[in-house]
């Protein structure tokens, strides 16, 4: 049977990071897969999940299964987190939340769903985005489609995006980036987010929202702008929830699919066929970083310490870019990083062509996409210097 598979390209965020680890050169610098890391390169446990995961070990009674949809306590604390300010929708049954395998299992999640509620929908993706949103979506059979987010220097063109949304077919499906756009760093502001809700509402589109970086942008309370936003106008939304980075729990694979719904009833309702949903795919989500999570937003000193390590990774990630920033004009080559002083959460884009990022990884070390797509907090005062002036040697001026 195997015989007649074709070949297929492994992918090339995954793949870029294993190279990276594979790679002897002490000058190597990782701007590729998204992780927060430290001013050492390092990524840490943080200290919160620390002391809660080695109060759940000494506690642990037993390690038996939990329901399709997992930990309650740890879904009661996502909408929490999500909807605080909004807590009547929680407490109407508006909302609700399933655990998922990080937040690529809440987006697969929510396209299998809206795929089995409506076949015939198309999604929409902001041209560029998560590689992984166009074949996750893809994968289950939906057409997928841009919509323009980028202007011709690379910063965001918004006039261009929201007539975009406009001509979208009624009642398809859109994904917006809540926070930390990947790959731009460009985010909407509060009234640019208004305007899109008058076309979604206008179009009547449904709208998912890749909630990655929650904290990591412009702090937890400013992050979820959009989701309080949608949610005050609209009957039904999807959030793709994530606490790979915001917890830094990677590999623990600890995530969300957040729902809002227009009753209790049809939340009721939701809430089983997504159960179904696991089932047949993960039977029951893996429960330990679950366990982490919802004990430190259920304890007031471990929830504090978190906020504020949150805190720390944002502001350094804001640091390591005005490093870049300065270290450019240094260099005489600020035009190359001229999107970078701009945005937000990990991620920048720059004007590097697929060679380029080849020849900058061959011959310097420099590890990022092949979208010119750079992680920024893998940048510190000790590989500042050579990775501008590897960058610069191949894109200035
Ligand atoms: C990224 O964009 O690098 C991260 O979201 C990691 C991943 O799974 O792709």
């Amino acid at each position: 049977m195997f015989e007649s598979l074709e070949m297929t390209h492994p992918d090339p965020i995954l793949t870029l990071s294993e190279h990276f680890m594979s790679d002897t050169n002490s000058r190597k610098v990782d701007l590729g897969i998204g992780l927060y890391k430290d001013e050492n390169g390092n990524t840490p446990v943080m200290e919160s999940v620390k002391v809660a995961e080695s109060s759940i070990v000494a506690g642990a009674v037993d390690k038996t299964y939990k329901g399709s949809s997992g930990l309650d306590g740890f879904c009661d604390a996502i909408s929490w987190l999500l909807f605080r300010e909004r807590s009547n929708l929680i407490e109407d049954g508006r909302v609700f939340s399933v655990q998922t395998i990080g937040g690529t299992g809440a987006i697969r999640l929510a396209a299998d769903f809206i795929k089995q509620i409506a076949p015939n929908k198309g999604v929409w993706v902001s041209d560029p985005t998560w590689g992984n949103h166009v074949d996750i979506f893809s994968h289950v059979g939906m057409q997928v489609s841009y919509y323009p987010y980028q202007g011709s220097g690379g910063d965001l063109n918004f006039p261009v995006m929201l007539e975009s949304i406009r001509e979208i077919p009624e009642g398809d499906v859109v994904v917006f980036h809540g926070c930390g756009h990947n790959p731009t760093g460009f985010d909407l502001s509060k009234c640019q987010w208004d305007a899109v809700l008058e076309v979604v509402k206008e179009r009547g589109l449904f709208p998912v929202i890749d909630m990655a970086y929650h904290g990591l942008a412009n702090g937890l309370c400013d992050d979820v702008y959009c989701v309080e936003l949608f949610s005050d106008y609209l009957d039904e939304m999807l959030i793709a929830y994530s606490c790979s980075k915001n917890f830094g729990l990677y590999r623990d694979r600890v995530g969300a699919l957040v729902v809002l719904g227009k009753s209790r009833d049809s939340c009721v309702k939701a809430k089983l066929h997504l159960a179904r949903l696991a089932r047949v795919s993960i039977s029951s989500p893996a429960i330990h970083g679950a366990l982490i999570v919802s004990e430190i937003l259920s304890s007031p000193d471990l929830n504090r310490m978190w906020v504020e390590e949150l805190k720390l990774m944002s502001l350094r990630i804001k640091a390591a870019r005005q490093v870049l920033v300065n270290e450019a004009r240094k260099q005489g080559c600020d035009d190359v990083f001229i999107n970078v002083c701009n945005g937000v959460g990990l991620f920048s884009l720059i004007p590097a062509r697929r060679e380029d990022v080849g020849v900058l990884r061959e011959l310097f070390c420099i590890y990022m996409l092949d979208s010119g797509r750079i992680n920024l907090s893998g940048v510190n005062n000790d590989n500042v210097g050579h990775v501008v002036s590897s960058i610069n040697t191949l894109l200035g001026k």
